[in-house]
């Protein structure tokens, strides 16, 4: 065999023990050895059954991710369930931690399937834009049924143990030691002479299972999950298992597999998978640097991110003290908080007791002594530095040695913020996105001076409030808005080109944003941009830049918020509204600007690729550490559907050389100013060449 499987016997019971470090994942190495112990448990008569088992933290995690861009090696996973399954012998399959993807299909080849009640069974291959790919398509239905088959498989969440035993997904649960226990099982079955139960001849229950179910069932997954190809597959494979025999519905099954896998989508979202872990590793921060504990939180500003802010930590179970300027101030925040923990009572997702419970970790207070004793003091006070210095001061005065002075500005030098206090090296932002309670997005900002230990505590507490914590530079806007500017800005120029508003929106919708840039703008406010792009203080002087947020902003017209923005409003429902094209005609006209006919894919080049060409230039400054930390901050935090991978991998995909001759070819006609190519992107696209190989060869 191999370092990767164990074989021994007890007491007439074979032990295959998986040992692949971190988790289990099913390698070409872990699958030939064990192969090869199901050969020797075949052959041995010592041995009546067996277990299937693995080491470490976990079941097998899946098929090895790393693998799926080479070439498969023998034996494939399918095959080696399908060997599993036609064992003459028993094998019980022994789950601790999480059996998913490949590994849940390994359990379900088995005969018999127990688990600890702390475990957990799923096929999360959707979220790598992958269908099951080893039999699980098949096997699921037969176990749990078509509803929950498909349930478990287009949502890729996994279920706990006791909810598997109910599936019938789990036979059996084990209290207590998990090797000992299902030894016990398989000596039991094999005493009772159990049958060798083989999933795939099982029958897959139909009832109540028609055409019109699978239409419904697609009507929903296109508002669940619009614009994912991989879980219409899942329905696809499903459907196969209904109609087809076993082995007809395995062909049907590989080839929606390979589909997927060769796909753009999952291209993209496997990119994500390791670009969401790869964020946390911080070259200069090593994983052994040592974190402070956060035991208490203080907010300063209880305002629209204030607020929120505080709830993050105290769903964590984190205590936290909210100082604002005065009584009037606290009540509207706290108003506000117990509001929407309300809403979550009402919706059934918390009882009026967790309510009170939540509003019971928090301690109003506007006088600064009271948050002396807080480990983390998050800043979230007006966008003025005036204001942000005075507060930094304060907390510099009262705060104990060793706390974390973190602020939430999203536009302004947190140097300049820092150089007020006598430690700067305490100093970092938290930049949180709107709504703060949901956005996934914590872009964590370094300045120049802040310690490797409080950006080790950082990400860590990120991860402690489930946010995808990202480590960024000092530059105006950071990596998310910074790049979002360029994108509004041609948005915005759209307009005057007499391009309306709502095409640009529902273009960008229909390729897989959650919302088009003018209807983020309507809801954002346009005052909160009109601010930002006049704080902008070395932004190059153009009459035509984002006209339109200035002649709306000044007209009130402010977004959702006043009924009327650059949509009008009717309740909630954006009206599009011709006065405001009339308005940006007349502005065209006084400008100068051209009234121009755009295709969609030039509406999606312009808006992306002066996106991606301010991300080269992030990345050249080192204000982002790895192209995959600028993707994992735009689809976490601006709505970018995963299927995309995000502006650099999609750049990636798409090809530089074409997003670099599409930069040119706008700077022809819009000139330098804005559209001259990031030398970064220059570079690499004459050496043909990606962001993912830069990255890599940089290494
Ligand atoms: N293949 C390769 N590497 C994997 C892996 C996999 N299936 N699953 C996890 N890893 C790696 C991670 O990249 C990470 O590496 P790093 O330390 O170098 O960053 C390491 O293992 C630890 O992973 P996590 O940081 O995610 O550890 P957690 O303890 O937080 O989570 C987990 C553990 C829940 C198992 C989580 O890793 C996970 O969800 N893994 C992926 C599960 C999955 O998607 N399985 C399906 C794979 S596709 C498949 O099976 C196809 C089949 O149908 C043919
Ligand atoms: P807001 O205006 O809703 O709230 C600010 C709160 O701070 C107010 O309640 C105010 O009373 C309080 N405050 C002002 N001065 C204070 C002081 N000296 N001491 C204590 N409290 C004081 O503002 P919002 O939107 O919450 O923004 C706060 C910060 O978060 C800003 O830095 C902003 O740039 C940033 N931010 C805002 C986002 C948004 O979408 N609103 C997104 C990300 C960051």
């Amino acid at each position: 065999m191999s370092d990767k499987t164990s074989y021994e016997v007890t007491d007439g019971i074979a032990v295959i023990t998986i040992d692949n470090p971190p988790v289990n994942a099913m390698s070409a190495a872990v699958r030939k050895s064990c192969w090869d112990a199901i050969d020797k448990l075949a052959a041995d008569a010592s041995a009546g059954a067996a277990v299937l088992i693995c080491a470490g933290r976990t079941f097998i995690a899946g098929a090895d991710i790393t693998e799926f861009d080479k070439p498969v090696e023998d034996p494939w996973l399918p095959d080696l369930v399908e060997k599993l399954e036609a064992s003459e012998k028993l094998i019980v399959a022994a789950v601790h931690g999480t059996a998913l993807g490949g590994g849940l299909e390994t359990a379900m080849g088995c005969h018999y399937r127990c688990a600890l009640p702390g475990a957990r069974v799923g096929l999360p291959e959707v979220n790598l834009g992958l269908v099951p790919g080893a039999t699980g398509t098949q096997r699921l239905p037969r176990l749990a049924g078509v509803r929950k088959a498909l349930d478990i498989m287009t949502s890729g969440r996994p279920i706990g143990a006791e909810e598997g035993l109910e599936a019938g997904i789990i036979d059996k649960l084990i209290d207590g030691d998990l090797r000992a226990g299902a030894l016990a099982y398989a000596r039991e079955l094999l005493d009772t002479h159990a049958p060798l139960k083989r999933v795939s001849q099982l029958e897959v229950a139909a009832g109540g299972i028609d055409d019109e179910f699978f239409s419904e069932y697609l009507q929903g997954l296109s508002r669940k999950a619009r614009g994912f190809f991989a879980p219409l597959q899942i329905v696809k494979c499903v459907q196969a298992a209904l109609n087809e025999s076993y082995r007809d519905a395995l062909k049907t099954e590989r080839r929606l597999f390979d589909e997927c896998k060769a796909s753009s989508h999952s291209q993209a979202q496997r990119h994500l998978f390791f670009a969401e872990r790869e964020v946390a590793k911080i070259p200069d921060v090593p994983k052994n640097t040592p974190v402070r504990e956060i035991n208490r939180v203080a907010v300063i500003g209880a305002g629209t991110m204030g607020g929120g802010i505080a709830m993050n930590f105290v769903n964590a179970g984190i205590p936290v003290t909210v100082l604002e300027v005065d009584q009037a101030g606290l009540d509207r925040g706290l108003g506000v908080i117990r509001k929407n923990y309300a809403v979550a009572v009402d919706k059934g997702r918390m009882t009026q007791a967790q309510l009170q419970q939540a509003m019971g970790m928090i301690a109003p207070t506007t006088d600064y002594a009271d948050v002396a004793s807080a480990d983390l003091v998050v800043e979230a006070v007006f966008e003025t530095m005036q204001i942000k210095k005075h507060v930094f001061t304060k907390l510099d005065e009262v705060c104990k040695q060793g706390a974390i002075l973190a602020s939430n500005t999203s536009s302004l030098d947190l140097d300049e913020i820092a150089a007020v206090t006598n430690r700067p090296q305490d100093v970092i932002g938290l930049h949180f996105f709107a709504p703060a309670k949901v956005m996934k997005l914590l872009e964590i900002v370094r300045g120049e001076k802040t310690a490797g230990e409080v950006i080790a505590t950082a990400m860590a507490t990120a991860k402690k409030i489930r946010k995808v914590g990202v480590l960024v530079g000092v530059c105006f806007g950071f990596v998310g808005n910074r790049m979002f500017f360029p994108y509004i800005r041609e948005a915005q120029l759209m307009m005057l080109e007499g391009i309306p508003p709502e095409r640009v929106d529902q273009v960008v919708y229909d390729w897989g944003m959650a919302m088009g840039p003018h209807a983020v703008m309507d809801l954002s406010g346009l005052d909160v941009f009109y601010k930002l792009n006049n704080e902008w203080q070395d932004r190059p002087d153009d009459p035509v830049y984002c006209r339109m947020i200035n002649v709306l902003s000044e007209m009130g017209r402010l977004g959702q918020k006043t009924g009327a923005g650059t949509y009008r409003y009717e309740g909630r429902k954006a009206v599009p509204d011709a006065e405001v094209m009339e308005i940006a005609r007349r502005e065209a006209q006084a400008l100068g600007v051209q009234q121009i006919e755009v295709s969609d894919e030039g509406i999606i080049e312009r808006l992306l690729y002066s996106m991606i060409n301010e991300g080269a230039r992030v990345l050249e400054e080192g204000i982002a550490i790895r192209p995959g930390d600028i993707d994992v901050i735009f689809v976490n935090g601006y709505g970018m559907p995963r299927y995309r991978g995000g502006p650099m991998k999609y750049a990636d995909m798409v090809g530089l050389d074409k997003v670099y001759a599409a930069i040119n070819k706008y700077r022809d006609r819009y000139g330098d100013l804005w559209w001259t190519p990031a030398p970064l992107l220059k570079q690499l696209a004459e050496e043909g060449r990606s962001f993912r190989e830069w990255n890599e060869n940089r290494r």
